[in-house]
């Protein structure tokens, strides 16, 4: 368990940003809003559950986030890619914009 809690921290950043970069790049920025919202705006108000959630079910998800169309796709993700492009979302938390 304290080895693979390890491996996590240390891969999370390279392994999350790839993630970002496969799949969500297209639609979201780290700091500048795109087609969606930043991540430096989603880190702040969502939680690791919340973001997870709506990476697996937009459709509920972006209704109870106030969204009222959804216009993001599901994505099936392995677990550990799924860890990983949360964590690297919430490394933006405290992340200042100009
Ligand atoms: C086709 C464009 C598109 C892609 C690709 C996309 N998103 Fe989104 N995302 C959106 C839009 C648009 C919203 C705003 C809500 C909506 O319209 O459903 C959103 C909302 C979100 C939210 C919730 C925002 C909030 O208010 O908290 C999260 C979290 C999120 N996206 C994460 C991701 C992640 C992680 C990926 C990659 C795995 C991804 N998105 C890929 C378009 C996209």
């Amino acid at each position: 368990m304290a080895v693979w809690v390890l491996g996590f921290s240390s891969l999370s950043g390279s392994e999350g940003k790839k993630v970002f970069e496969t799949y969500c790049w297209g639609c979201h920025h780290q700091t500048a809003v795109a087609f969606g919202p930043p991540f430096v705006q989603i880190a702040k108000k969502r939680s690791a559950e919340e973001i997870q959630a709506m990476i697996t079910d937009p459709e509920s998800v972006s209704k109870a986030f106030g969204y009222k169309r959804n216009a993001m796709p599901a994505f099936k993700l392995k677990r550990e890619d799924l860890d990983a492009i949360t964590q690297y979302i919430l490394s933006y938390k405290n992340v200042k914009v100009q």
